[in-house]
Parts: structure tokens; sequence; C-alpha cells
């Protein structure tokens, strides 16, 4: 990065002191109070942004005359077009290339003659807009200088319209929000098992067909055989964007200087065009089969007439193809897929997934597009162009970054917003862990292990939304925002700028602000946080104190292994999160039974244990706890047996299993049942006293 002080000089300016830039989202990077020419400084005052302007564009062409008039409007700002520069009252765009370091920055310079924009590129235009908007309605506007740009040239926010269908206003809707933080990338979830959102006329079942279903829910449509029904048929539930639509919300997202990127699944979480097109699936003809037959040349010819048609509606340089979490296992089975690999030399189907996204990747390069895929396309061999969406953690963007592609990071313990940010009792139905605002606001995208260079191939950061429980617009908002907004700053802002208290006190002023024009975002006001038992260490009789785990909990799943065996006893309790390593996690027939040594004969008077029920990801609390001690480690005393009912109901709970009353032990066994639903126990402290 160049340094932005440079251009300052091109108004002859000194700073004089440095604003707090209160109420700005993004927080810009250079905000100063006052300006001074030559020897003659003047102080900051507060600037009469209410006035009457005298509007002048120079070097704006008529589209984006047109895009930054209504940004004007919508700044709150009264103008009038005048033809040459006037000398007092102004608001003058100077748009220039390479006037600054970075082409969506922007220099904002007030005194009380008026307002002086530069830019290289409208866009940056526009971001000075957004910015001078914050300050209208925040009523905080003084004289001075603000000079601004992105640190990463991709800040996007993924959302998904494949799970629930959503209008062309919603959509419009978030635009406009995003815009309004400087985020430039829409990337749209447009194809997925659940349904095929976007008109295409060369495979018209995809949208007769694969767009409806019932019922109109998810959870329901999943949980009733997944089935597809002909548009118009009774009950028929969903939708898709015609090409028309899409080319209306391409448009009005241009305005705002946002991309939107177009993702077509490929080759798993395709279900849908298989239910569509079923001459399409692999030679052996499964019941289910979620992806495409790379055997089948047919296969080729459908996704390269799809992606014709995508190409003329998005004019978006890239193209997202997915390539995440497809299964191998109809392609072991199929004669197709196996002649393929032995024709193409391919060794494992890992090669001939990588066989298709390189073959479509060459498609779109002739056609002057690239193709961005999850990172399960380094999966195999990564194609030669592509960009990595790095979402199952930071290794596949690293690895990619350090192969020289581009990389953005959007790893799901901090970009994937579908997780509650609050606790988890408060919040509608969700996936994966507690993911506050400050957990995202705290994300770093570019790893520190990286050097200098390998870093620049992060090209940035994106949130993704995805909706398999989110059926009203009213809940998609309030998963989205703020969050993004957080993702906004973490994009745009350098890290030096970032303080997460300054950033909430704005986030917190921003949300009002969108409740009141009728949004509904999560509202930040009444966070609760994070579990209060996390916050501080407990202390009890067994901290410290051996753990045997009794067969088969002691395998208890690696991935939720917490600290192992020092879990139980180590005096950390549970966050809101299972995946937050206090929570130990039993999977299987087992359930949890353990054996703790306390090491001396003792009087206790207490011995508990929290659970939790979050039956989204399938966590369940136990149907039975039963709670014996001994002095021995022979002869054992039952002294509790808990029965619980588990239901399957929709709230996330947290319930403590234990027993009070006054006994003599060394060893404690605490043995908790798993009930009949498939799925995870959670416990983080077993507490004696
Ligand atoms: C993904 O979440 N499967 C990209
Ligand atoms: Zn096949």
């Amino acid at each position: 990065m160049r340094n932005i002080r440079l251009f300052l000089v091109v108004f002859a300016l000194v700073v004089c002191a440095q604003l707090s830039a209160q109420s700005i989202t993004p927080v810009p990077a250079i905000v100063r109070g006052g300006v001074c020419n030559g020897e003659v400084c003047v102080p900051a005052t507060p600037f009469d942004y209410k006035q009457s302007f005298k509007l002048f564009f120079v070097g704006v062409d008529d589209v984006d005359t047109q895009r930054l008039e209504a940004a004007v409007v919508a700044a709150g700002l009264d103008v009038k077009r005048v033809k040459k520069r006037a000398k007092s009252g102004y608001l003058h765009f100077e748009v220039k290339p390479e006037m600054l370091p970075n082409d969506e920055g922007y220099a904002i310079v007030t005194t009380d003659e008026g307002i002086i924009v530069t830019a290289n590129t409208a866009a940056g235009a526009f971001y000075a807009l957004q910015t001078m908007r914050q300050m209208v309605e925040s009523g905080d506007w003084q004289t001075g200088i603000i000079a601004d740009y992105p640190r990463f040239e991709y800040r996007g926010v993924l959302v998904d319209i494949s799970r629930h269908f959503r209008t062309l206003d919603f959509l419009k809707r978030q635009i406009d929000m995003m815009a309004r933080v400087k985020l430039n990338r829409l990337h749209l979830h447009l194809t997925d098992a659940a349904g095929w959102r976007l008109q295409v006329d060369s495979y018209p079942r995809l949208t007769s067909y694969a767009a409806w279903r019932t019922p109109h829910d998810w959870k329901g449509w999943s949980n009733s055989g997944k089935k597809f029904v002909d548009e118009g048929s009774e009950g028929a539930s969903g939708g898709y964007l015609t090409k028309a639509e899409a080319r209306e919300l391409v448009e009005y997202a241009a305005d705002r200087y946002i991309t939107i990127i177009p993702e077509i699944e490929m080759p798993g979480h395709s279900d849908e065009v298989l239910a569509a097109y079923p001459e399409l699936k692999c030679t052996h003809n499964p019941e289910n089969q979620g992806e495409l037959c790379i055997g089948k040349e047919a296969t080729f010819e459908m996704m390269q007439a799809i992606l014709d048609e995508v190409i003329e509606i998005f004019p978006s340089e890239y193209i997202h193809i997915g390539g995440d979490e497809a299964s191998k296992e109809n392609w072991k089975l199929c004669e197709d897929c196996q002649r393929r690999m032995r024709e193409e030399g391919l060794e494992s189907e890992e090669e001939l997934q990588s066989y298709m996204i390189r073959r479509i990747e060459q498609y779109l390069n002739s056609k002057g597009r690239q193709i961005i895929g999850w990172d399960e396309i380094l999966e195999g061999g990564l194609a030669p162009n592509a960009t990595v969406m790095s979402w199952r953690g930071e290794e596949g963007g690293r690895i990619a970054a350090a192969a020289g592609h581009n990389v953005i990071m959007s790893p799901h313990g901090y970009c994937y917003i579908d997780a509650p940010q609050d606790a988890p009792y408060s919040q509608p139905e969700s996936i994966g862990g507690y993911l506050p605002l400050e957990k995202v606001y705290s994300y770093e995208p570019i790893p520190e292990t990286l050097d200098e260079e390998v870093g620049k191939y992060i090209s940035g950061v994106q949130a993704n939304l995805w909706a398999e429980f989110i059926v009203e617009d009213s809940h998609y908002e309030h998963m989205l925002w703020p969050r993004a907004i957080a993702i906004a700053e973490v994009g745009w802002s350098m890290p030096e700028r970032r303080d997460y208290a300054d950033f909430r006190r704005r986030a917190v002023a921003i949300v009002d602000r969108m409740i009141e024009e009728g949004y509904t975002p999560f509202d930040l006001k009444n966070e609760i946080g994070n579990r209060p038992e996390s916050l501080t260490d407990v202390e009890h009789l067994a901290l410290g104190k051996p753990v045997t785990y009794l067969y088969p909990s002691r395998y208890y799943a690696p991935q939720y292994a917490a600290a192992g065996d020092a879990t139980l006893t180590d005096g950390k309790r549970g966050t809101w999160t299972y995946s937050d390593k206090r929570w130990q996690g039993f999977l299987g027939r087992g359930g949890v039974d353990v054996v703790i040594d306390l090491e001396e004969v003792m009087t206790v008077r207490s011995i508990a244990a929290d659970f939790m029920q979050i039956c989204g990801p399938g966590v369940f609390m136990p149907c039975l706890v039963e709670i014996a001690v001994s002095e021995d480690g022979e002869n054992y005393t039952k002294i509790a047996d808990i029965e619980w009912e588990v239901i399957l109901d929709e709230l996330p709970s947290f319930k403590t299993f234990g027993w009070e009353g006054e006994t003599r032990a060394r060893y404690i066994r605490y043995k908790a049942h798993r009930s009949k639903y498939t799925g995870f126990l959670f416990v983080d402290e077993i507490i004696v006293k």
C-alpha cells in the first residue's frame, strides 16, 4: 500500500488535530480536524451540512453521475447541479485516475466554503458519500480531512436463496445496507440441493420443477423425503429469479458499486439438478445422488450451457462454481465415471472432481471469466487460475496463497453467521456454535504465519449466511445484521484502527437506525453476552482430580475432546458453544460414564454437571443420569437416578443434572445415558462440593 499521506499534498493542506471519527463505519484510515494552508491553520468547527450545496462533477461519466447523484440524495444532502466550479457552498467531486493510492479510496476535505471529494474512480466517490451520509445521520460533521481506503478489495456477503427463496425486494434491501458500510461483493448462492433459483432457458425443468417443493420450510421438506413438485401444482412453494429480475438486481447492485457473484454449484450440492434431469445420474442410478456424474459428456454440455446463460446475465469477472462437499461414493460405482478416470489417467475420485473443475475453468476462461471455488477444489489439484474461498478454516486459504492463488477468507469459526449470536435460548433456530459480534469482529484475514509476499494473495473476506433454518425474511435480517457490518470493518479498516468497544458503540447506533427504518437486525443493545458460568473458573473438590473414562465413553469424539481426560475437572465451564474446547462431546451408543478419584475419602454435599441441547446440529440432553459413590473404588452406592424426557424442542437449552445431600466418598461415578435421538451429549465440568 502506498502512503496515503502523499495525496494530502495535492491539496497543499497540512493536518491540524486528530478527530475521533465518532460515527463512521467502517472506521476510516485518516481523520483530521481543521485545515491548514501554509502557516495558517483553522481548527475544526461544526460544519453546516444542512445548507444547499452547488454540486459539480469533474471526470464522472453519465452513468456514474446518475449513481452519485442518487447517493447524494440518499446521504440527505440538499444540492443543485451547477455547470462550473462554485467559490463557496460547493460540493465538488473530482474523479481522476491515479489521484489516490487506491482505486476505491477517497478524500473528503470540508472547509467553511464547501466540500471537495477526490477519488480515482466513481466507486471511491460513492464511498465518500456513504461516509458523508453517516456524518449527516449522526449530526457529527466537522471541518477537516478524511482520507480513506479499503484494506481488501473483496468485502463480501453470501446470501443463500436456495434453501429458502427470497424476493427481489428483499435482496435489494440488503444491497442498500451493504453499500452503506462499503461491502462490495454479493455472493448469491443460487443453486443447491433444496432448490434451483435462476431461470435457464436451455434446461427449463431446473425452474419449472427443481425450484418448487412442498412443504415450504426446508426442515419440513428435508424430513419428508426432499421431493420437488411442478410449478403451479397444489401447495408448490419456492421460486426463482427470472432473467429480467436477475438483470435488474445486477443493475441495482452496480448502481451501488456492488458486484454480484453468482454461484452455480458443481459437482456436489446438485441433488435438485438430478431431480429435474435424472438421466444425468451415475450409471447405477442411485436413489439419492447429490453429485453430478463426471463420466457423462452430457453433464459438461449442461453445465456449459447453463454457464453461457449465467455469464450473459452476470457481468462479474468471477463466477463461483462451488466445488464443496461432493461425496465421491457414487463415482466409485459408476461405469461412466470410472471410464473417464481410466481415459484421463486420473488416479482418484478427488482427481476426477479436479478434472471437472479444471475443464469448467478452462471453459469460463475462454469466455473471459475466472472461477472461485470452495477450498475442496484444492483436493486432486487446483485449477490453474482459480481463486479459493477458504471455509473449512484457513488451511485451504494458506495453501492456495502459498501457491500464488488469490484467496477469499471465510472460515466457518468466524464468518458463518448462520450460528447464534447471543445466548442460544434467546435466539431463533440456527446452526453451529455461539458466534457473537465480537468474535466476527476479531477475525484477522491474513494469518500471522503467512509471510508478507504470500499475504498479498488474500484478496478479502466474506460472511456466509446459509438459510436451512431461516424461513422468514425478518429472521434472515436478524442473522445478517449487524455481523455483516463487522465483516465490513474487518475488510475495510486497517487492524491498527480497529477497536471492538468503539465498533460496538457505532454498531449499536447503526442497528437502532436500521430498526427505525424497518429492518429487523439483532438488537445489539439487548445482547446478553457469553454464558456467565464460563467467565470465571470454578473451584470445587474434584478440581484437577483424575478422571477415568469407562468403556465406551473413553471414545469421546476427537473433534470435541476439549482438554482430553482433564476436561471434566479442569475448572473451566463451557461457553454457549460446544466447539469452544471446554465442552466435551460424546457420540455413539455409550453416553458418558466416568469415575472421578478425589484421592481421599471426604464429605461430599453436591455433585452436578451441565448438559446442553441444540437440536439443529444434533446435540441432546441425556435421558437418565446415575450418580454413585464409593470409598474403596469397588463397592458403589447409588445416590441419584435423574430421569429426563428429551423433547425435540425448538429452543436450545442448558440444564444441570445433579444431586445434593451429604455422603462420604473418594470415588464418584457419573453416568449419563443418551436418549433415543441420534446425536451428541456435551458436558463441561463435573462439580463436586
Ligand atoms: C460450505 O459451507 N459447504 C461451503
Ligand atoms: Zn458417474
